[in-house]
C-alpha cells in the first residue's frame, strides 16, 4: 500500500462534478482536464491517484481495495449492497428511483404485475413490502421501451428531470426512495489510511451541496 489515496471517481457529467468539488477542497490533479483517453491520473504534490470507472464499477474497485475511496450512488449502493464504509452524502447526482407505466394504466391486483428494471433488488424489495406479486425482466439500458413496447406493465427506474419518461408518453406512479452520490471507503483502506481519509471528509464537507 502506497501513500496515495486511490479514488474512483464515476466516468460522465456527475464524475467531473465529483472531481470539481475535490479539486476545490484542495486535493487538485490538473492532468485530469486534458482531454485523453487515459484513464489513470496522479498528483504526487497532493498524493490522490484518480480513475475514471463505469458508474456502476466504481464500488467494487472500493469494495475489493482497488481503490480506497470512491463516490457511487444511492441506487448502487441499494441493489448491490457492497460490503464498504458510506462515509458522506455529497448532496449531487439528485434524483430518485420510481415506479412508472403508460399514461392512465391501472394495475390488475388478480395478475402478476410485470416489472422491467436494472435494479431488481431494489424493485423485488418494494414490491415485497407490498405483497405483490411480481415477474422481474432484468434490462440493462433504454427501461423506457418496455412498457411501451409490451414486454412489462411497469418500470423500476431513476427519474431525474422527467423528461424520458415525458417524451415517452410515460408518467411516474409512485417513488421508491431518494437518490443522490456517496463517498464510500474501503474497510481497510479506512482502517489503514485513517487519518487521510477522515481529513479528505472534513475538506469536501463545505462543498457538499445541502437539501434546498
Ligand atoms: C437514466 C434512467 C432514465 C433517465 C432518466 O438513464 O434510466 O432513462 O436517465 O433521466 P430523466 O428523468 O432526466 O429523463 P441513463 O441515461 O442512465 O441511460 P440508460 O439507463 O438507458 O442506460
Amino acid at each position: 500500500m502506497d501513500d496515495f489515496m486511490n479514488i474512483a471517481l464515476p466516468k460522465g457529467r456527475l464524475g467531473e462534478k465529483v472531481y470539481d468539488m475535490f479539486e476545490k477542497a484542495g486535493y487538485g490533479c490538473p492532468s485530469i482536464k486534458e482531454d485523453s483517453r487515459k484513464l489513470i491520473f496522479e498528483s504526487a504534490e497532493h498524493k490522490v491517484r484518480y480513475f475514471w470507472v463505469k458508474p456502476s464499477d466504481v464500488s467494487i474497485y472500493v469494495e475489493h481495495g482497488a481503490a480506497d475511496i470512491g463516490v457511487a450512488g444511492r441506487d448502487i449502493l441499494l441493489e448491490y449492497s457492497p460490503d464498504v464504509f458510506e462515509l458522506l452524502d455529497l448532496g449531487i447526482g439528485k434524483c430518485r428511483m420510481a415506479v412508472a407505466g403508460k399514461k392512465g394504466f391501472v394495475d390488475d391486483p388478480s395478475r402478476t404485475l410485470r416489472v422491467a428494471t436494472k435494479f431488481p433488488h431494489i424493485a423485488a424489495g418494494y414490491y415485497r413490502t407490498l405483497s405483490r406479486e411480481i415477474d422481474i425482466i432484468k434490462l440493462n439500458g433504454s427501461i423506457e421501451l418496455a412498457p411501451i413496447l409490451g414486454l412489462s406493465d411497469v418500470i423500476v427506474d431513476i427519474v431525474e428531470t422527467g423528461t424520458t419518461l415525458r417524451e415517452n408518453n410515460l408518467e411516474p406512479f409512485y417513488d421508491i426512495v431518494g437518490i443522490t452520490s456517496r463517498l464510500i471507503a474501503n474497510k481497510v483502506s479506512f482502517r489503514f489510511k485513517n487519518t487521510a481519509i477522515n481529513k479528505l471528509c472534513s475538506d469536501i464537507i463545505p462543498y457538499c451541496k445541502k437539501d434546498s
